[in-house]
């Protein structure tokens, strides 16, 4: 296993719209080996989660994991999941303001609107069919890593720009307000 390199934004890899993985690509060693340097280095960075084309591959393969993450403290754990070719489409209309942040995005986060529900169709990492729906913060951290497949970050879906801030400024100026929010949400979903 290895640590990749992670694409920041500027790069036209994040920019590309990645292609569908084929099973017997899939199952072949070498893919299986990009999956594993995949979660390694989510592991490494302390993501949530992260997507190919974050590591300069353009396929549809994106993983996520949440345990006691120290760069959102305020996200409950999620098991470690590898999603391939996923298609994500909401179960509600309801929607929440989440503050987003990205290892392609050094240092800034944004408030983005999600949907507070999801449901998540894919393959595993073996091939086998997935169906699952999340819910609250687990269904925003799902809608960012997936956004990555069709070429898009979250500042794409910033509504109000004002809203932007350092890691630092964040801390200092709106987690407070924000965690009362996302505890609210994790009350309310159970994610
Ligand atoms: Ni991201």
């Amino acid at each position: 296993m290895a640590i990749r390199k992670i694409a920041t934004i500027g790069h036209p890899v994040l920019r590309r719209v990645a292609r569908d993985v084929p099973r017997e690509e899939l199952t072949s060693e070498a893919m299986q080996r990009f999956i594993d340097d995949l979660v390694e280095t989510m592991r490494d960075a302390n993501g949530a989660g992260l997507a190919a084309p974050q590591v300069y591959e353009s396929v549809r393969i994106a993983a996520i994991e949440i345990n006691k993450n120290p760069r959102y403290p305020y996200k409950p754990n999620y098991p470690l999941t590898v999603l391939v070719n996923p298609v994500v489409t909401p179960t509600t209309e309801e929607t929440f303001m989440n503050y987003e942040g990205c290892l392609s995005v050094p240092n800034l986060r944004g408030e983005v609107r999600r949907f507070a529900g999801v449901r998540v169709r894919a393959w595993d990492r073996t091939g086998n069919d997935v169906d699952f729906e999340v819910k609250g913060l687990t269904a925003g951290t799902f809608q960012h890593e997936l956004d990555h497949l069709d070429g898009k970050v979250f500042l794409d879906r910033v509504e109000d720009t004002r809203t932007l801030a350092t890691w630092a400024d964040f801390e200092r100026f709106h987690m407070a307000t924000f965690v009362e929010r996302a505890k609210a949400l994790v009350a309310k979903h159970g994610a």
